[in-house]
């Protein structure tokens, strides 16, 4: 199996960032993975298993350790460390203290891999973005989120399974922050073509009310709390979503994907990082794309927006 050339570094080995070095193995994603934390017997630990089972998935490899100049001359910097959502707290309550610990991190990773495209999911990881960046200094596609990347494959999967389409065929979005005032874009959601809000029923008729849109977009919005309430995290998804943003990068392939990028002025809003389809690639996030929405939509965007401003601000950013 072939994998993409270029090295992955991966900070954070708790179920996060062990799943998105496990997914990247699994898709080929980078052809080097490297896991790095600063705890020495779960690093060490997570990265033994991942390489047992490396017979079993492509030419990638897999090391890691605690040692900061594993990090250097990555093309990738997916960071998951940091403190996780307990059940029923929410993302934005873990400002402060992942805000502390990227302070720290960032500048060290920068100075180890000055080349780096630097992907943000520790939570809030829209907030934390702006941070990173701020302390970076580096172009805002460089330094992203995986935003609402992993929320749009929930909404995907769900719409799919109603309507008994593959999910690939089903392109619809959710944008804004990575959590609580999340929206679905549904003026431009489309299932084979289709406009979603004019998707027919078996039976005749429209498929999708507004009000079965709003319980769908609902489902979506608090599905991670539902995971955490059953199993403490959530982990497999958001590896995969991870390691599809990375793949996207070092392929170069310029696919569109909602990431989280500090806005400079679209849709009138500025300094803010927060979920819009974006065209990602060599070097990051190469274009935000200004999608059309209806006066809700837009209305909703401007929530977000900020809802993220007041938690940057609460920490100085
Ligand atoms: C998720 O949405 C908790 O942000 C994480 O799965």
């Amino acid at each position: 199996m072939a994998a993409q050339a270029g090295k992955l570094v991966v900070v954070g080995a708790g179920a996060v960032g062990s799943s998105t070095a496990y997914a990247a193995l699994i898709r080929g994603s980078a052809r080097d993975v490297v896991l790095y934390d600063i705890d020495q017997a779960k690093v060490e630990a997570e990265v033994l298993d991942l390489a047992h089972g490396t017979q079993f998935t492509g030419a990638s490899s897999i090391t890691g350790g605690t040692d900061i100049a594993l990090t250097a001359g990555a093309d990738v910097v997916v960071i998951t460390a940091g403190a996780k959502q307990k059940p029923g707290q929410t993302r934005l309550e873990l400002a402060g203290t992942n805000a502390r610990i990227l302070e720290a991190l960032m500048p060290q990773l920068l100075e180890h891999s000055p080349e780096a495209v630097f992907v943000l999911v520790t939570n809030p990881c829209d907030v934390l973005t702006v941070v990173a960046q701020r302390i970076a200094g580096l172009p805002a596609g460089r330094v992203f989120a995986s935003g609402t990347v992993l929320d749009t494959s929930r909404l995907r999967w769900l719409l799919g399974e109603r309507v008994g389409v593959s999910r690939s065929s089903v392109h619809a979005y959710i944008v804004g922050e990575h959590g609580d005032t999340e929206f679905p874009l549904w003026a431009c959601a489309t299932i084979g073509g289709v406009p979603l809000r004019d998707w027919a029923a078996d039976g005749g008729g429209k498929a999708f009310s507004p009000e079965a849109l709003e319980e769908l977009a609902q489902e979506v919005r608090t599905a991670a709390y539902r995971v955490i309430e059953g199993k403490g995290a959530t982990n497999y998804a958001i590896g995969l979503s991870a390691a599809r943003i990375v793949e996207a990068v070092l392929g170069r392939e310029d696919a569109v994907l909602p990431v989280s990028t500090v806005l400079s002025g679209q849709y009138g809003i500025d300094g803010v990082a927060l979920s819009l389809p974006s065209v990602v690639g060599a070097g990051g996030v190469r274009r935000v794309l200004e999608v059309p929405m209806d006066d809700g939509e837009l209305a909703r965007l401007a929530r977000s927006a900020e809802a993220l401003r007041a938690s940057a601000r609460s920490l100085g950013y």
